[in-house]
Order: C-alpha cells, then sequence, then structure tokens
C-alpha cells in the first residue's frame, strides 16, 4: 500500500499547495464514517496488528501514535485507529479561538523528507473543541485507543498570564481526554518556548495541579534545548509526576544542504520537522532515559518514516513514538506499516515482549 502512494499519489498530492492538501484529506477522512462500509474498508486495509503498551497506567493497542497538529479541530477523532494507530494526540488548542499565522504557513523540502510550518496554533479554542469532541462521543463513534490533547498558549495571553490560559483548557477538556500534552515548545507563538524556563513551567504546572491532580500530564520539549535545560525540566518532571515527556517539538535550526528548492524552504520562518530532525530527537530521547534511569516514560517523535526508525527511538528510551512528516511522505499505510515491522523485527531478535525493547540500546 505505502508503495502505491510513495509513487503515484503523493506526486499528484504533492502539486498541491500544502495546507489545501491538509484541509482537503481531513474534511475527507471527517465524513468518512458516514458512508457505510467505508471505515470498515480503511480498518481493513490500514489497520495495524496488536502490539499493546502499557504506558502511565493505561493501555495502548500499539506504540505507534498520531503526533500534534494533524487534527487541530478533532476532525477526524475516529479515523486515525481506523488508520492503524495505537493513540493520538489532538490539537494544539488554546484558551481562545484563533487563526493562525498569515497563508502560506506550510511548506515542503521534499529532497530531505522535511516540512517547514509556522501555522501558530489555528484552532477553534478549548470550549469549541470540547463541543466537537462531545458529538464524536454522542455520535458513538469514539476510539479504543487513548486519546491525548496538545495544550498551547493563546496568542493574545501574555507570557505572565500563561498559567491561567493553559488551566483554562484543562478544565474545560479534562473529562474529554486520557492524558494532556503541555506544549511550551512550539516556535510559532513568539516567545512560547521561553515557558520551558523552570521558574515559568513550574507555575504552569503547578497552576494545572491544583486543577487536577490525578489526570496524566506530559509535557513537550523543543530539540534546541541546551541538557542542563533538558535538566531542569526533568526535575520539575518528578516534583510534578508528570506521566512522561514528549521528545520533540520542531526545530528553528536547519540542516546543511545542495538542493536548491530546499534551500528557498528553509529561509522560511519557522519550525522544521520530518528526517533532519531523527538524530537530534533521537539524541534527546537518549540522554533523558539515561539521566532518569528509564524511570520518566518518552514518546519519542521526529524524523519517524519507517519501522526502523521506530526501533531507534524505542530503543533509545521512548515507550511510544509519534509520527507527523511521515503520514505526508509515507501515506495512510504508515502507522500499520511500522507496527507490523517492529513486530517482525522483534520476532527477528528474540524479543518476547514490547517492554524488553524500551531503552535496551
Ligand atoms: C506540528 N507539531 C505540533 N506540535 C505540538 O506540540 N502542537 C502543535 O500544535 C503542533 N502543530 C504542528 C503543525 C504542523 C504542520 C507540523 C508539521 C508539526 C509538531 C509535531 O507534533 C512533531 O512534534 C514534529 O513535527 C516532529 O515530528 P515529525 O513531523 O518529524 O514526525
Amino acid at each position: 500500500m505505502g508503495w502505491i502512494y510513495r509513487n503515484c499519489l503523493r506526486s499528484l498530492l504533492f502539486l498541491q499547495e500544502s495546507e489545501a492538501v491538509h484541509n482537503r484529506v481531513l474534511k475527507g477522512l471527517s465524513i468518512a464514517g458516514d458512508f457505510p462500509l467505508l471505515p470498515m474498508l480503511t480498518d481493513g486495509l490500514y489497520g495495524a496488528p496488536d502490539l499493546p503498551v502499557q504506558f502511565a497506567g493505561m493501555r495502548f493497542p500499539n506504540p505507534v501514535g498520531l503526533a500534534a497538529g494533524m487534527d487541530k479541530f478533532a476532525a477526524a477523532v475516529p479515523m486515525w485507529e481506523r488508520l492503524g494507530f495505537g493513540f493520538a494526540e489532538l490539537g494544539g488548542v488554546t484558551r481562545h479561538a484563533q487563526p493562525g499565522n498569515d497563508a502560506p504557513r506550510l511548506f515542503r523540502a521534499v529532497a530531505d523528507r522535511a516540512l517547514v510550518n509556522r501555522m501558530g496554533f489555528n484552532n477553534p479554542g478549548a470550549e469549541a473543541f470540547a463541543t466537537a469532541l462531545r458529538e464524536w462521543r454522542a455520535r458513538d463513534d469514539w476510539p479504543n485507543h487513548p486519546i491525548g490533547i496538545n495544550l498551547g498558549k493563546s496568542k493574545i495571553t501574555p507570557l505572565k498570564e500563561a498559567a491561567e490560559d493553559y488551566a483554562f483548557s484543562l478544565r474545560v477538556l479534562q473529562e474529554l481526554a486520557d492524558f494532556f500534552v503541555i506544549n511550551v515548545s512550539s516556535p510559532n507563538t513568539p516567545n512560547l518556548r521561553k515557558l520551558q524556563d523552570k521558574a515559568a513551567l513550574d507555575e504552569i504546572l503547578k497552576t494545572l495541579r491544583t486543577v487536577n491532580p490525578d489526570k496524566p500530564l506530559l509535557t513537550k520539549i523543543a530539540p534546541d534545548l541546551a541538557s542542563e535545560a533538558i535538566d531542569d525540566i526533568l526535575d520539575l518532571a518528578t516534583h510534578y509526576s508528570l506521566a512522561g515527556i514528549v521528545v520533540t517539538n520542531t526545530t528553528i535550526n536547519r540542516p546543511d544542504t545542495n538542493d536548491s528548492r530546499c534551500k528557498q524552504i528553509y529561509a522560511e520562518t519557522g519550525g522544521l520537522s520530518g528526517a533532519p530532525l531523527r538524530e537530534r530527537s533521537t539524541e534527546i530521547i537518549a540522554h533523558i532515559f539515561n539521566h532518569t534511569d528509564g524511570k520518566l516514560p518518552i514518546i519519542g517523535v521526529g524524523g519517524i518514516f519507517t519501522s526502523e526508525d521506530a526501533w531507534e527511538k524505542i530503543t533509545a528510551g521512548a515507550s511510544l513514538v509519534q509520527v507527523y512528516t511521515g503520514l505526508i511522505y509515507e501515506g495512510p499505510s504508515i502507522a500499520g506499516d511500522i507496527v507490523r515491522g517492529l513486530k517482525a523485527r522483534m520476532e527477528k531478535e528474540g524479543v518476547r515482549q514490547f517492554a524488553e525493547l524500551i531503552g535496551k540500546s
């Protein structure tokens, strides 16, 4: 299936403007559930075999999830499971509805299998997002896998009021998802990444813990942090009993390239995702796994296209992985292909339990 996408469909899709394709695909997925048999057909074509993982007290049917940013409007909640994903992180959602930055704001660097985006948290706001989730629940079309929500800060909220902005969204959404990811690492909201500083993040986590002391909370970090800054965040993660850490968001750095089109795209402001991010994100996963003796669960994300890439992240210390850019380049069979590849390699290497793989390298 992946071959057909990569060699036929992708070229057609890539003739169109990136965000336009994204919106059309999401629209298609959102109405797919209304057609008889289509959801079952999708499941049959793209579903993944079971490879269960326990994480933060939850059971994940497989370790491959959808990364934040793909479904910012809760448009296709039941479809991610049918496309083989073991969980989905919806959003980023902010307290206030906001349009995001001016278009164009999403660019493909095809030769490098990368994207640059400066979407800027375009989203309907926490209350409308909650309404959309309630509608899926009312239709009895809720997935069996865990659902996470990525929370961002509204652009109009000053940094010093950030904690309350996140807290508002958590209050509104807390009953509607299994876990929440506190996103302080998007490069596309001015100064958001300053919230990764120890004092600022401390205040946010303290406030969120008073809103809900029990809900699994994770934080998501940027790949551009120095190891001292990462270690500060790890201290807070322990102090506030975070359920885990998502590693990593997009980078503001750019790789060297001789490809003239990639050069042009890399000159755009925004966060870079995809293949050039892979190594750095794996390096941080390994650092965190070693620094915490594997005690802080990690969701690994950044440049995963194949089961080998996922294997690399898991053996470096990730318990779960996520994809975004890989879905654009590899197509809808990516989750199932990765899970099948992981299972085959486990069998070949005599690994019986998935848990044995985590941090093995
Ligand atoms: C993202 N990402 C993202 N992350 C986040 O925490 N909140 C968000 O709202 C978004 N939005 C978003 C939009 C777009 C267009 C892209 C490409 C990415 C980051 C994403 O979840 C992931 O961390 C990175 O893209 C790295 O993974 P991949 O893309 O290399 O698999």
